[in-house]
């Protein structure tokens, strides 16, 4: 391995969310931080020197995205998803999350019915609600230890008359890889009855070993016209704060629809060093993805088996892509408030609550396992102990 992912960095003090945020999200200090979607790995040294370099240069102006900025997108699509885009149809957003709520602005009206499909990414349903559309909900089926989409719910919402649908590509939580068949089904579905894809592909690169992610938008030309695909260097490379994002439109229509929204809110300049940085990932990443994948799906491979032989009253859901571990914790049979306090309070494990995804979550807890190993089982460690005390105070009582 040439990336040392066992390496403990403190992050404290850096005006970090997940470690910096600890007392006003969980009261405390004393928690091992496994919620926010981000990694305790450092960025790769080639994004550093390239960020380092850019940074010799003393003026840090107004700047464009270059040729080589693209290039790196469109090479990276190919070489690792076979979807062949044109420099034309990339646009930019600052982040995921702002460009599901851009394309709810630009592309429905205030009532109009947006499908998703929880449990699911939580601002997927703020994007909605805050433009004043309607939330639709077609939950995921929980069978046989993977999240699956319910298609005869979806064309039954669809026949109801919705203009968007919100699509997690791999999902998260739960870490499904949608199939070609999958894939095509649904979009069958949103093909009948008008219906636009916002396919937030942003863990894509984050696939487990077995697994294919087939980008939406590659499934035909048909299934292209009608989808908007959200792309980002920030998960696969840690670079969330680098607010650097690819929004992939080949409709010409919709292209011309997503300008004009850009240039009313003048949000398309972005960070200098943001697209630095995505350059220097997409155009030299491949070998630490290859090691990042084999460390992650190592952790993962440790917790699902920590969970089977030691916390039989948590069932772990095995992921097919992403860092996520999805926790159905329902025998425990505390409610999501006694669940949260549980797991901060008795086990000092800080997690996502399931409830916050939508229905469906209820329950479950997101573990966040892009960490050295050593801190998984520090975390695990504290929940077995925790777990047993609480079963034997059950016992006493
Ligand atoms: C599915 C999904 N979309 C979007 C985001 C966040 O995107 P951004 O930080 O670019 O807004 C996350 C982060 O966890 C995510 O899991």
């Amino acid at each position: 391995m040439h990336y040392n992912f066992d390496e403990i960095i403190p992050r404290a003090s850096t005006n970090s969310v997940k470690y910096d945020l600890r007392k006003k999200i969980f009261g405390k200090e004393d928690v091992i931080p496994m919620w926010v979607a981000d990694m305790d790995f450092a960025t790769p040294d080639f994004i550093v020197d390239a960020v380092r370099e850019r940074a010799k240069h003393p003026v840090f102006g107004y700047s464009f995205r270059s040729d080589d900025y693209f290039r790196s997108i469109i090479n990276w699509q190919k070489r690792n998803h076979n979807w062949v885009i044109e420099k034309e149809w990339v646009r930019y957003s600052p982040g995921i999350v702002p460009a599901l709520n851009f394309c709810v602005m630009a592309y429905t009206d205030p009532g109009d019915k947006i499908i998703v499909q929880p449990p699911v990414y939580f601002p997927f349903f703020s994007a909605i609600r805050n433009h004043g559309r309607v939330q639709v909900n077609n939950p995921l089926k929980l069978e046989k230890g993977r999240l699956n989409m319910d298609f005869d719910n979806l064309r039954k919402k669809a026949a109801e008359g919705a203009k968007m649908l919100f699509l997690c590509s791999p999902h998260n939580p739960g870490g499904s890889v949608w199939t070609q068949k999958e894939l095509t089904e649904m979009v069958n579905i949103c093909l009948d009855y008008n219906i636009l894809i916002v396919s937030d592909e942003i863990h894509c690169d984050l696939v487990l070993p077995g697994y294919n992610h087939k980008p939406t938008a590659t499934l035909s030309e048909a299934a292209a016209d009608i989808t908007i695909t959200c792309i980002a260097p920030s998960k696969t490379f840690n670079l969330a704060g680098m607010a650097t994002s690819s929004v992939i439109i080949s409709n010409k229509t919709l292209q011309e629809k997503f300008d004009t929204l850009m240039e009313q809110l003048h949000v398309g300049m972005g960070n200098l060093f943001g697209a630095v940085a995505s350059e220097a990932a997409y155009a030299k990443g491949e070998r630490w993805l290859e090691e990042l994948i084999a460390y992650i799906d190592g952790n993962v491979r440790f917790a699902l088996d920590f969970f089977e032989k030691n916390i039989p009253g948590i069932k772990a859901i095995r992921p097919e892509a992403t860092y996520m571990l999805w926790l159905d914790c329902r025998k425990m049979e505390l409610d999501d408030e006694q669940l949260w306090k549980f797991f901060v309070e008795e086990a000092g494990v800080g997690m996502n609550k399931g409830e916050s995804f939508g229905e469906g979550g209820e329950g479950f807890m997101r573990m966040n396992l892009a960490c050295p190993r050593k801190t998984i089982k520090r975390a695990l460690g504290r929940i077995k102990y925790a777990i047993d005390c609480h079963m034997n105070a059950a016992r006493k009582k």
